[in-house]
C-alpha cells in the first residue's frame, strides 16, 4: 500500500472519506459532498444512527452526483479531544474496513473541525502512520490465498492543504512503521527459521542503516565467563549468540542502553513446559527483536543520540547436555546462581547481557525489555506493560511514552523485601524465588542484582505485550512490535539532542 500527500480535491474514482464531529457536524467536504450528491449525506444521515462520534463510520455506495465509488463519513467525537493517537486510530480503521471490499484507492480529505487542537498536518501524518501500521500482514507462508483473500488497498492518499508540511511530519513516523513491521516479522518467524544465528543475521542487516554490529558466539562469551546465558543455551543444537549494536547520532554523551531478551524458543528446558500452548514460546525473543527494532527506527531517521542495543540470543531446549535443576552457574558479574528451574532462564540471559552492557559501554540508561513471566499476565493481562525502574524521572518518562504511543506501561514496586526472596541457601542468588506469589516482581528483583551502582535501569516485562489474540485499530493481531514506538517515542522526547 502506497502512502501519499496531496492537495485536496475531490477524485474520479475509489473511496472518499469526509469527516463529521459529534452531533453529526459535517465538515466542510462532508457539507459540499452533500450539496454534489442532492442531499444523500444528509437523508444517509436521517437513516442511520451515525452520531459523529470517534468510532463511527457512515458508508454510502455509488453516490449520484460526483464519481467516486463510495463515500465514508467518519465521525471524530469531540474536536477538542481529537489527538494523534485518535488520527492513528481512525487509519487503522479505515483499512481494516476497505482491505476486505476489493477498494484498491482511498482519499481522506483531512480538516480541522471546530476546536480541534490537532493541526491539520500532524492529523494527516497520524492518519498514515496508523494506516500502515494497520496494514501489517504476515502471509509469505501462505501460498494458497486467493485474490479475493488478499488486501485489496494499494493507495491511501491524504488530501489536506499542506500536504508538504503532512509529508514531512510524515517522514520519520514511516520509518518507524518499518522498524515495527520488521520486529513484527522476527516475532512471528517460527523458531525454524529464527534461532540464535539467523536473528544475529537479521540484526547485522542494521548496519545498512549505519549501526555498528557487533556478534559474539560461544567461544568470545565462554571467555567473558557468562555462564548464566551459555547455561541455559547449552541443551541446544543451535549456538547463542550475543549481539551488541550501536548507533552513534549524538556527541559525547554517554549512551542508552536496550537489552533484549531473544530466547529464540522456550520449551522450559528439563523443566520443561505442558505441550498445550508451548508453540506461543517461538516469541521469546519479542524483547530482542524490540531493542532490534528500536536500534532501525533510530538509526533509519538519524536520531541526534548515542544508543546501543545489547541482545542475549539462546535456544531453551531439553538435552543430555541440557542445565538441570540445582545446577549452580558463574555470572559474568562473579556472582553464583543457583538454578533452581529452567524454565526461569530469561533472566538468566538478561543477567549476563545487562552486564556486559554495562562493562563495555558505561551507558547513562539502561533499559531492558522481556517476555519474562507468565505472572505479569495475571496481574496486567495485555493492556499495560510491566515496568520497574530505580529512578522515578526514568519511570516518569517511560510512563508517559507509554501513554503518548498508546504502547502502556504501569509501573511495578521493587523492595528489599522481594529482593531478599531470592537469596540462595547454596550460592549468591537462585533463579526463582520458590514462592508463585509476586512472579512479576521477584524475576525483577532478580535483575536488579546484576545493576552496576549508579545505573538508571528499567525492566520492562512485556510477557503480554508482545503477542495480540485480536486486532486493534493500529494493531493487526500476532506479533505487534510492542516497545518501538515506545522506545523511539523516549528518545526522541528526553534524550535526543535539539
Ligand atoms: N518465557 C516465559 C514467560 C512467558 C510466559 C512469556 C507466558 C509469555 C507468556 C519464561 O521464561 C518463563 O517460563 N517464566 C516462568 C518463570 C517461573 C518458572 C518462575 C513463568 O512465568 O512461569
Ligand atoms: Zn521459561
Ligand atoms: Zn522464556
Amino acid at each position: 500500500m502506497k502512502v501519499a500527500f496531496a492537495k485536496p480535491e475531490i477524485p474520479a474514482s475509489g473511496t472518499l472519506v469526509a469527516l463529521a464531529a459529534d452531533g453529526r457536524k459535517l465538515g466542510k467536504l462532508a457539507g459540499q459532498l452533500d450539496k454534489a450528491t442532492k442531499g444523500a449525506i444528509t437523508r444517509a444521515l436521517e437513516a442511520s444512527r451515525f452520531k459523529g462520534g470517534a468510532e463511527e463510520f457512515m458508508t454510502i455506495l455509488a453516490p449520484a452526483g460526483v464519481d467516486v465509488a463510495r463515500i465514508i463519513v467518519a465521525g471524530i467525537g469531540t474536536p477538542a479531544k481529537y489527538d494523534a493517537l485518535a488520527a492513528q486510530s481512525l487509519g487503522g480503521r479505515l483499512v481494516a474496513a476497505l482491505n476486505g471490499t476489493g477498494e484498491k484507492d482511498v482519499s481522506v480529505w483531512v480538516e480541522s473541525i471546530g476546536d480541534m487542537k490537532l493541526d491539520e498536518a500532524a492529523f494527516a501524518a497520524n492518519l498514515a502512520y496508523g494506516a500502515r501500521l494497520r496494514f501489517y500482514r504476515f502471509d509469505k507462508y501462505k501460498t494458497k490465498e486467493k485474490p479475493e483473500q488478499k488486501p485489496s488497498l494499494k493507495h491511501f492518499n491524504v488530501l489536506v492543504a499542506d500536504a508538504a508540511d503532512a509529508k514531512r511530519a510524515f517522514s520519520p513516523m514511516d520509518k518507524v512503521v518499518d522498524a515495527v513491521n520488521f520486529s513484527r516479522d522476527l516475532v512471528s518467524e517460527p523458531a525454524n527459521i529464527i534461532y540464535p544465528e539467523t536473528l544475529a543475521a537479521e540484526a547485522k542487516k542494521l548496519s545498512e542503516f549505519g549501526v555498528e554490529v557487533k556478534v559474539l558466539g560461544v567461544k568470545e562469551m565462554t571467555k567473558l565467563g557468562m555462564g548464566a546465558l551459555l547455561g541455559v543455551g547449552q541443551g541446544s543444537d543451535r549456538e547463542s549468540q550475543l549481539v551488541t549494536m550501536q548507533w552513534n547520532g549524538g556527541g559525547k554523551e554517554k549512551p542508552i542502553a536496550f537489552v533484549g531478551k531473544g530466547v529464540t524458543f522456550d520449551t522450559g528446558g528439563i523443566s520443561i513446559k505442558p505441550a498445550a500452548g508451548m508453540e506461543d514460546m517461538k516469541w521469546d525473543m519479542a524483547g530482542s527483536a524490540a531493542v532490534i527494532g528500536t536500534m532501525r527506527a533510530l538509526a533509519a531517521r538519524k536520531a541526534k543520540v548515542n544508543a546501543v542495543g545489547v541482545v542475549g540470543l539462546v535456544e531453551n531446549m531439553p538435552s543430555g547436555t541440557a542445565q538441570r535443576p540445582g545446577d549452580i552457574v558463574t555470572s559474568m558479574s562473579g556472582q553464583t546462581i543457583e538454578v533452581l528451574n529452567t524454565d526461569a532462564e530469561g533472566r538468566l540471559v538478561l543477567a549476563d547481557a545487562m552486564w556486559y552492557c554495562q562493562e563495555t559501554f558505561k551507558p547513562r540508561v539502561m533499559i531492558d525489555l522481556a517476555t519474562l513471566t507468565g505472572a505479569i499476565l495475571i496481574a496486567l493481562g495485555n493492556i499495560y506493560g510491566g515496568m520497574y525502574a530505580n529512578d522515578d524521572d526514568l519511570a516518569k518518562q517511560l510512563e508517559s511514552s507509554g501513554k503518548s504511543t498508546g504502547e502502556l506501561l504501569w509501573r511495578m514496586p521493587l523492595a528489599a523485601a522481594y529482593n531478599k526472596m531470592m537469596d540462595s541457601p547454596a550460592a549468591d542468588v537462585k533463579n526463582i524465588s520458590g514462592s508463585r506469589n509476586a512472579g512479576s516482581i521477584t524475576a525483577a528483583e532478580f535483575l536488579q542484582r546484576f545493576v552496576q551502582k549508579g545505573t538508571l535501569w528499567s525492566h520492562l516485562d512485556i510477557a503480554g505485550m508482545a503477542w495480540a489474540d485480536k486486532d486493534s485499530p493500529t494493531t493487526p493481531r500476532g506479533a505487534t512490535g510492542y516497545g518501538v514506538r515506545l522506545l523511539d517515542h523516549l528518545v526522541a522526547s528526553h534524550y535526543e539532542e535539539a
